[in-house]
């Protein structure tokens, strides 16, 4: 993957920066939020595949590393703002944490892109998102995998059970990750990770700086497996609608083998992911129990502003 066009003065400064670090030169403040969204995905990207054209060792360069905690902390802080305004007067903390995330889920009415594909998407508008999806399917499970060896006895035991089911059973080509990157060539879409990240919205690029925050920080473990289980909870459904949809407009193949391989992995995994993760860490770390809800929150809360934001460029009602 090459370094990404820059989308105002802080991403411009960045590709430039990372391509040759220079100590002691000072980043300039992002010109709008789209700007930082793009440059905090590029220097989470350091820390997963990186970028043929950037200096690998950017990844802890001083430099690098303050820019990043500043979009970082700025990120959080809208983050919990929009988790806070959802949760007036204040965000309770739950004793049943698997029955307060379905409660969540279940409250959850954003809109339904699968439902649009299902139903109504033409072919351009199902390539559109799935170039969209490609951004974090390419990585997929990816920001989980940071957290691994920060999580107690059974939450480590059930991470890696729902792990290694994303990663193939040891079988490269069931990986999830591989499995939409044949489904994008099977329906003329360019499969390598971060081709499209261009033309990826802001909304798009914070759903994923989100994971990657949640997953790249020990102190928001518990954000970052409510998130994952905020996202296994609400796949099964949706994916079903996907193949329908697909099967509709005549991509069945393997772009609908992915989805279809998610009806009933994901059905696994929701349980998996709410007790088994969710459940027991809060058991052990009661502390974590508030922030599994906000990261469930911010899940659900970044897909709904990105379906609205897709559904909008469309001229389609949610
Ligand atoms: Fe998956
Ligand atoms: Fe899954």
């Amino acid at each position: 993957m090459r370094l990404p066009k820059p989308r105002g003065g802080l991403s411009e400064w960045l590709v430039a920066h990372l391509a040759a670090p220079v100590a002691g030169e000072v980043a300039p403040q992002a010109d709008c939020w789209e700007d930082a969204c793009l440059s905090l995905w590029t220097l989470h990207e350091l820390s997963y595949r990186g970028f043929e054209d950037a200096d690998d060792r950017a990844e802890w360069a001083p430099s690098v590393l303050t820019v990043r905690h500043d979009l970082e902390t700025a990120l959080e802080e809208r983050l919990r703002s929009r988790w806070l305004a959802s949760t007036q007067p204040a965000p309770d903390v739950p004793t049943d944490v698997p029955g307060a995330l379905e409660a969540l889920v279940a409250a959850d009415d954003g809109p339904s892109l699968a439902d649009h594909v299902r139903r109504r998407a033409d072919g351009e508008q199902v390539l559109e998102l799935l170039r969209q999806r490609s951004i974090y399917h390419l990585k997929e499970s990816d920001p989980s995998a940071w957290v691994v060896p920060r999580l107690p006895v059974r939450a480590k035991a059930a991470l890696m059970e729902l792990q290694y089911d994303e990663y193939g059973d040891g079988d490269p080509n069931r990986l999830h990750s591989h499995l939409f990157a044949r489904g994008m060539e099977a329906v003329g879409l360019r499969p390598e990770y971060g081709a499209y990240v261009d033309d990826a919205l802001p909304e798009t690029l914070e759903m994923n700086n989100a994971g990657s925050l949640f997953g790249l920080h020990r102190r928001l473990r518990g954000a970052a497996m409510g998130h994952l289980a905020a996202f296994e909870m609400t796949s099964s459904l949706p994916s079903r609608k996907m193949v329908q949809g697909l099967d509709r407009l005549g991509l069945a193949g393997p772009m609908a083998a992915y989805y279809d391989e998610h009806v009933e992995a994901d059905a696994i995994h929701e349980h998996l992911a709410a007790r088994d993760i969710c459940g027991t860490l809060a058991e052990d770390e009661p502390d974590q129990a508030a922030d599994i809800l906000f990261g469930a929150f911010t899940c659900l809360d970044g897909e709904s502003r990105f379906a609205s934001a897709l559904l909008a460029a469309w001229g389609a009602e949610s």
